[in-house]
């Protein structure tokens, strides 16, 4: 069901950085349940694909290039409220405005480099877990 599933990547900063490890465990004990999980690198074209809605955005560019420029982790979570929850879990897209105890805060460096993503609706969510994996690499 859309509605108790989101999508992440844990982006190539935090990967680099070797925090998948310490990522994946904050996001299990936050009860989410990993439906399907990759570790892949995105090309420039499909990096700027995926972020298409961010296209007339000053940062796309930037975005592009950074989300291109190593492995990346992307999941499908499953848990009550998944979208919203998760996006209370990893807290503000600026580090420095994310709560702490949150993902983006403990493991985030800057506004662009800010370790995780995480889906902003149940549609997305679906057009997103979609972009990465088929209907028979869920579990
Ligand atoms: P995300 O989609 O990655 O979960 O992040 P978000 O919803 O919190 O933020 P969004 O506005 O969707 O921006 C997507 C990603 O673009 C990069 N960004 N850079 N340099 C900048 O000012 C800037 N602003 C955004 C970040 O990597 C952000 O997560
Ligand atoms: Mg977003």
């Amino acid at each position: 069901m859309a509605t108790n599933r989101t999508f992440t990547m844990i982006k190539p900063d935090a990967v680099a950085a070797g925090n998948i490890g310490g990522i994946t465990k904050m996001i299990e004990e936050a009860g989410f349940r990993i439906v399907a999980m990759k570790y892949t690198k995105l090309t420039a074209e499909l990096a700027g694909k995926f972020y298409e809605v961010h296209a007339e955005r000053p940062f796309y560019g930037e975005l592009v290039t950074y989300m291109s420029s190593g492995p990346i982790v992307a999941a499908i979570l499953e848990k009550d409220n998944a979208v919203a929850d998760f996006r209370t879990l990893i807290g503000a897209t600026n580090p420095a405005e994310a709560a702490e105890g949150t993902i983006r805060k403990i493991y985030a460096t800057s506004i662009a480099a800010n370790a995780v993503h995480g889906s902003d609706s149940d549609d997305n969510a679906a057009i997103e877990g979609n972009f990465y994996f088929s209907q028979l690499e869920r579990f």
